[in-house]
């Protein structure tokens, strides 16, 4: 998708931090809401002026996204929680902030879930940041709105990752971060409430978090691989076979 040249930090955030597969698309929140589907159209006809031009830029960059992935350009309904419908085969995630607007894509094949925050770092009040920091995240963020900016940001996509699998809602405390690597971005799941199912609460040390700071914002995507989950229905499947195998991998 085309953009202002100032939305290269932005494009170059995200260049950094996705893996293999998963493409993105930057964008500005256009001055006019130019729908390009009827059905997007109708769906925001009662929405104000700005809420309606987020939502264009949103469905552009995640149809881009989606079209350089091999996807074909079509509308991309929502359900009645809000959460896009996207094409059968591909997953994806939209956001947006302050004037910039950012979507990621991947295949099903390839990926199990997939989130993508996008935050400015400089407004978030003392009252949200005790209610989204977690006691165990404190000893990292300390006072830092930056800091606590950056574990809500990780905390929404991974909200938006479960959501359209699990259809669960939780409080922030619910989850606890962990910065893993500051360097390279990296975050991990130290703890996950048992307001979220089994299923999701076995995968959470296989879920992937990645961040990066630009401008004043901070841009954080999580993802799950498909093949963590091939691979342990496998092992329950064929668990004595499984072991067998492990045992020969590992002679290699
Ligand atoms: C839904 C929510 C994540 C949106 O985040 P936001 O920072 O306000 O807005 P963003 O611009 O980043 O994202 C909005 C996009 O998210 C997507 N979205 C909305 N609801 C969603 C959901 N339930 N699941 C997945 N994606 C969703 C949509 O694509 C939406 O854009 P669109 O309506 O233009 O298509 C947020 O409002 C929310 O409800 N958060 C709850 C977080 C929470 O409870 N966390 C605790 C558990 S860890």
């Amino acid at each position: 998708m085309n953009a202002p040249s100032h939305f290269t930090s932005l494009d170059s955030a995200l260049g950094s931090l996705l893996p293999t597969g998963i493409q993105f698309a930057v964008g500005p929140i256009p001055e006019e809401s130019r729908f390009r589907f009827q059905a997007e159209a109708d769906r925001m006809r009662s929405a104000g002026d700005y809420r309606k031009r987020e939502f264009v830029a949103g469905r552009d960059c995640a149809r881009a996204a989606l079209v350089s992935i091999g996807f074909a350009e079509a509308p991309i309904p929502a359900d009645e929680d809000g959460v896009p419908v996207w094409p059968e085969g591909a997953l994806a995630a939209i956001s947006h902030s302050r004037g910039y607007c950012a979507a990621v894509a991947g295949r099903r094949a390839d990926y199990r879930i997939l989130g993508l925050d996008l935050e400015k770092t400089n407004r978030l009040s003392h009252s949200a940041i005790k209610r989204v920091v977690h006691p165990n995240e404190q000893s990292y963020v300390q006072d830092d709105q930056k800091k606590a900016t950056l574990i809500f940001c990780a905390k929404e996509a991974f909200f938006k990752a479960q959501f359209p699998v699990w259809q669960t809602h939780g409080n922030f405390h619910d989850l606890e971060l962990a910065v893993e690597d500051g360097e390279n971005g990296a975050m991990t799941i130290q703890n996950l409430g048992e307001r979220f199912p089994d299923e999701l609460r076995s995968l959470t040390s296989d879920i992937q978090f990645r961040f990066c700071y630009f401008e004043d914002f901070v841009v954080s995507a999580c993802w799950l691989e498909s093949s963590i989950l091939k691979r342990r229905e496998f092992f329950e499947l064929f668990p004595r076979r499984s072991s067998s195998y492990e045992g020969r991998s590992n002679l290699h």
